[in-house]
């Protein structure tokens, strides 16, 4: 891996992940920032506040994982597709009442459907909370990954009003930092293109001015998209490569490996939050995987590159349901293929950073298993890389001696015994020796 990379390159691909967990069709961040950028230029902005923009709009949907559970505890439902729907809703009652209708106990039968709509309204107060939990996250981490203060505060403005009926804090007008109002008026445009087309998401972008909208950022917007070209621009299928060439600044910033371990690091938070049961779990599968590589003998370089891939082996979990995740029961047929499908997302995500070429592999592989019997291509032996074998046993080691929503933690010494029970057919013994081996060796050092 190349000692440095381009920070937008590197956050413009990762931010495919917070559209699958913002419920977004692909691309949706990638368009919002070149929405919201065209308004800051045409604003007259300079280019530090531009490059804060630009960030502020990639990563607008840090906090996103967040919430996922307690939405999902709330209004009974399947949260990546609630928060699509809760986008474009208008804020008046009727509009309201019908996204909670809509959604509410949608996976249940009709007398529970009424009883989960019933105890939705009445906790329709929470959504101040679920709102609150999502900016605060989302400002945290982008600290974590070394972004200004006005990014942070970008993103923990992104569901206020301009006319003081946002979340969390009610703030009005100016009070509001720009940038995350130039975030809301693009990711409507964007959102309600998608699903309306063009002449509809102006008529809605009009509507709000003044209400949830600044009106001199509604006259910016409307006049970037009466430039020639412009919808079309937002259509093509290289706008990613516009918009990552168009970063703001007067050099592109590049990551070392300290900064992208930071960047890594942020995203593992996001993975890890989406679930009471998985928290941490990604930073202690790189705390396994470490270990195994240590006894292993692997060169420093080469456990940096495996203790990355293991924070960010489960990323492909954000496009899976946090009602699927957190279900204390076994999954049915289609949750379990739901489920099953975040090997591809992460191998697909990953992919997208030539750099993160071995991470990508083992996002995608890390469900497989020796014999064959594993996830999603069925690999065997030789075709499993020991990368992903060193994680794929990290992984299970750190699943079994976890809580789940199913079972309570099961000690060491039994997940162990478990794993050489299935080893050769499931794990690499070598890769079980080793961490057996460091586990001992750190029991003797605490002792
Ligand atoms: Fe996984
Ligand atoms: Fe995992």
């Amino acid at each position: 891996m190349p000692a440095i990379i381009r920070l937008a390159e590197l956050i413009g691909a990762l931010s495919h992940a917070l559209d699958l967990t913002g419920g977004q069709d692909p691309g949706h961040c990638i368009r919002t920032a070149h929405i919201g950028s065209a308004v800051g230029r045409r604003l007259g902005l300079g280019e530090a506040e531009l490059h804060d923009l630009y960030y502020t709009l990639m990563l607008k949907d840090l906090g996103c994982s967040a919430n996922a559970m307690r939405m999902c505890e709330l209004f009974d439902t399947d949260d990546t597709r609630f928060k699509r729907d809760f986008k474009r809703v208008d804020g008046s009652l009727p509009s309201l009442l019908g996204q909670v209708l809509r959604h509410a106990g949608s996976r249940r039968g009709p007398l529970g459907r009424f009883r989960a709509i019933v105890a939705a309204l009445r906790r329709g107060r929470h959504a101040r909370e679920l709102v609150e939990i999502r900016c605060q996250r989302g400002a945290e981490i982008a600290r974590q990954m070394r972004f200004s203060q006005a990014v942070a505060a970008g993103i923990r403005d992104l569901d206020e009003h301009y006319d003081g009926s946002g979340r969390p804090a009610g703030l009005k007008a100016g009070e509001i930092h720009l940038s995350a109002r130039i975030a809301l008026a693009a990711q409507l445009l964007d959102v309600f293109n998608t699903r309306d087309g063009c002449d509809a998401a102006r008529a809605e972008i009009v509507r709000r001015r003044g209400q949830w909208l600044d009106p001199k950022v509604v006259d910016a917007l409307l006049a970037v998209t009466d430039e020639p070209g412009f919808w079309d621009k937002l259509a093509a299928p290289d706008l990613e490569a516009i918009v990552l060439a168009a970063e703001p600044g007067q050099k592109v910033i590049l990551a070392d490996e300290d900064y992208l371990d930071d960047i890594v690091e942020g995203f593992a938070r996001v993975i890890d939050a989406k679930s009471p049961y998985t928290a941490g779990h990604s930073d202690r599968v790189a705390e396994f995987t470490v270990k195994i590589a240590e006894e292993l003998g692997l060169s420093e370089a080469e456990q940096r590159v495996l203790r990355r891939a293991a924070l960010l082996h489960d990323i492909g979990k954000l496009g899976v349901s946090a009602r699927i995740l957190n279900k204390p029961a076994k999954l049915d047929p289609e949750e379990w293929q739901e489920m099953r499908g975040h090997a591809a997302h992460s191998e697909r995500i990953l992919s997208r950073i030539p750099a993160f070429a071995e991470l990508a592999e083992v996002g995608g592989a890390h469900h497989e298993r020796l014999d064959g019997k594993g996830y999603p291509r069925g690999l065997k032996g030789g075709e499993i890389s020991f990368a992903t074998r060193i994680v794929a046993t990290a992984d299970v080691f750190e699943a079994l001696t976890g809580e789940r929503p199913y079972r309570a933690a099961i000690p060491a010494a039994t997940a162990l015994a478990m794993m050489r029970t299935s080893q050769g057919d499931h794990h690499d013994p070598v890769c079980v020796d080793a961490l057996e081996r460091a586990l001992s060796r750190a029991e003797l050092k605490a002792a």
